[in-house]
Order: structure tokens, then C-alpha cells, then sequence
């Protein structure tokens, strides 16, 4: 997929997203800085932050090999380049924040299936950040179309998702 196809599927995926009510009316909203041929996450991040909800991203903890998350309010100032050169909160200006408080969660994932299995890049880090999720936050994907697959193998602790959202369509589960 070039980068021109990618900006354009990412925009109308974000917008889409932007615009389900589970987002709307969430006030923390945990998110993930896109890399790669990931989708692009950019717009919305500043989107977050710019209609007031508290936004929180991740970061990698090498030693409990977990994800931390942080609150970030400035997306200039807050973030550095970490892990894999994925952006990621500087935990010197960041505030540590909890998992419990979230109420929306864009999921990455390397392909999904339509009942919302989801496979990862393969160490379990948001398997193991979503089992203390509560129970009100709505886990949703973004993805291409071309990431979708007939069927995930999902075992007892892979964590499904509630809504995949494409260039295409919406998939409830
Ligand atoms: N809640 C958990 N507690 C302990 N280990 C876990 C938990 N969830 C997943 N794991 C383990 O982590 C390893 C990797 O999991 P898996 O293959 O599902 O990764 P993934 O879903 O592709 O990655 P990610 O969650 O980072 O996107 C597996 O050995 C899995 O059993
Ligand atoms: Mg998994």
C-alpha cells in the first residue's frame, strides 16, 4: 500500500471512528501513536486532545515487559522517540495514569476477523494491558480492509474487540 492510499484509508478510518458515540462520549480515551504501515493515527490523537478528553498512550516497560500508560496533553512537547521508534510519553513530563479510568480503546493489531479476534505483532503487551480494562471501555480497531481475515485463532487470554472499523465497513461483534 503506497503512503497516498494509506493517509486517505487512515483519514476516512479515523473519521469514522471519530464519529461513533461510544467515542463521543468517552472521556479517556486510550489511543497508540501509528508506525509503520500502521495506520495513521495523528489527526486523531490531536482530535482527542483538542475536544478536551484525557488522552493516554502507551509505553513500553522492557523490564516488567508490559505497557505503561501516561497521560499526554501536548503532543509536541510529550513525546519522544522510544521503543521500535514508535513515539512514545516521556515519563519525565507524562504523569503515570490507569487503565481503569479508560473508557475507549483504539486497539492496534496486525489483522482481526469480523467477530473482533485480533492478532498482534505476537508478545501478548496489549493482551495483558486489556485483561484490567473496565468493563465500561469500548475496545475498538481501526484497520484496512486488507487486514481483515477469515478467522484469528483466539485463545482464553487474547482480548477481543468490540468494533473494527475499515475503509469499508463496521464490524460489530
Ligand atoms: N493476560 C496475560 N497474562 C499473561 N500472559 C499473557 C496474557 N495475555 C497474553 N499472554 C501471553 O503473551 C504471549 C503472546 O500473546 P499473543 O500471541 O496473543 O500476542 P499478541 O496478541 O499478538 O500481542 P499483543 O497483545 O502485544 O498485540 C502468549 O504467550 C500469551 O499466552
Ligand atoms: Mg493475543
Amino acid at each position: 500500500m503506497d503512503s497516498g492510499a494509506r493517509n486517505t484509508m487512515s483519514r476516512d478510518i479515523m473519521r469514522e471512528i471519530s464519529n461513533l458515540a461510544s467515542y463521543r462520549r468517552a472521556r479517556t480515551v486510550l489511543a497508540y501513536a501509528g508506525f509503520g504501515g500502521e495506520l495513521q493515527t495523528e489527526d486523531f490523537l490531536r482530535r482527542t486532545l483538542d475536544l478536551g478528553k484525557t488522552l493516554l498512550l502507551p509505553r513500553v516497560n522492557r523490564e516488567t515487559k508490559s505497557l505503561d500508560i501516561y497521560e499526554v496533553k501536548d503532543l509536541e512537547r510529550d513525546l519522544e522517540s522510544g521503543t521500535w521508534g514508535i513515539r512514545e510519553p516521556n515519563p519525565g513530563i507524562c504523569s503515570p495514569a490507569d487503565i481503569r479510568a479508560v473508557d475507549f480503546v483504539l486497539v492496534p493489531g496486525v489483522a482481526f476477523d469480523s467477530r473482533g479476534g485480533r492478532l498482534g505483532y505476537g508478545a501478548g503487551f496489549y493482551d495483558r494491558l486489556l485483561a484490567n480494562r473496565p468493563s465500561q471501555a469500548w475496545l475498538v480497531a481501526g484497520a484496512f480492509e486488507i487486514q481483515m481475515i477469515e478467522h484469528v485463532p483466539m485463545q482464553e487470554r487474547d482480548v477481543p474487540v468490540d468494533v473494527i472499523v475499515t475503509e469499508q465497513r463496521h464490524y460489530l461483534s
